[in-house]
């Protein structure tokens, strides 16, 4: 057992399903961008950068990879609500076709306040791509075009999803044990 596994109390998600689950992904993508041009993946950091670079290699359009950081989250375990851009795009999107590629769709408030903010500078379209839904916590209504897999109403770490900045390199989602957290608040 290694030494964040110990952190963990069950393995949600194993790391043969998320491959499984992203390949599917990817070529839905691929399938219907089939006949856009400027397409342009928005990594929301940190969180997606596992899942973005496995998906993007089951993709196979013509495309560019930006990233955008926000922030809600402290070092607890539930949203604030208020979003803050850490970092920017690095390029303009105006008539891009921009898919928000995003860990984990739980509130709702990152990806309602992201796409309000990129819809402004007119892309050609958004659509949303979360690894996980948890549908349970949802505040604003945002709904994902693509999504990998709804989870239960439980804090999960792993393949880019942390907690206090650490777990996000275990290669699979788990629960995390509530006494990692609760000794954090
Ligand atoms: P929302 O704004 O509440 O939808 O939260 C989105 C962000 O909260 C995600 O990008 C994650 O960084 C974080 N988040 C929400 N639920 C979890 C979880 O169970 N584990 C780790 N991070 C989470
Ligand atoms: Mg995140």
């Amino acid at each position: 057992m290694g030494k964040m596994d110990r952190d963990i109390e069950r393995v949600l998600i194993s790391e043969e399903e998320l491959q499984r689950r992203v390949a599917e992904l990817g070529a839905e993508i691929t399938r219907d961008y089939a006949d856009k041009e400027n397409v342009v993946l928005v990594g929301i950091l940190r969180g997606c950068y596992v899942f973005l670079a496995d998906l993007t290699r089951h993709i196979d359009l013509h495309c560019r990879i930006d990233f955008i950081a926000a922030s809600s989250y402290g070092k607890g375990t539930s949203s604030s609500g208020q979003i803050e851009i850490k970092k920017d795009l690095t390029d303009p999107i105006n008539g891009a076709h921009v898919i928000l590629v995003e860990d984990i769709l739980d509130s709702g408030n990152t990806l309602a306040y992201l796409a309000q903010i990129l819809q402004a500078r007119n892309p050609a379209s958004i659509r949303i791509a979360t690894l996980l839904d948890k549908p349970s916590r949802r505040e604003k209504s945002v709904k994902a075009d693509y999504s990998g897999f709804t989870v239960p109403n439980a804090f999960v770490v792993g393949y880019g999803l942390d907690y206090a900045e650490e777990y996000r390199n275990l290669p699979y989602i788990g629960v995390l044990k509530p006494e990692v957290y609760e000794k954090g608040e």
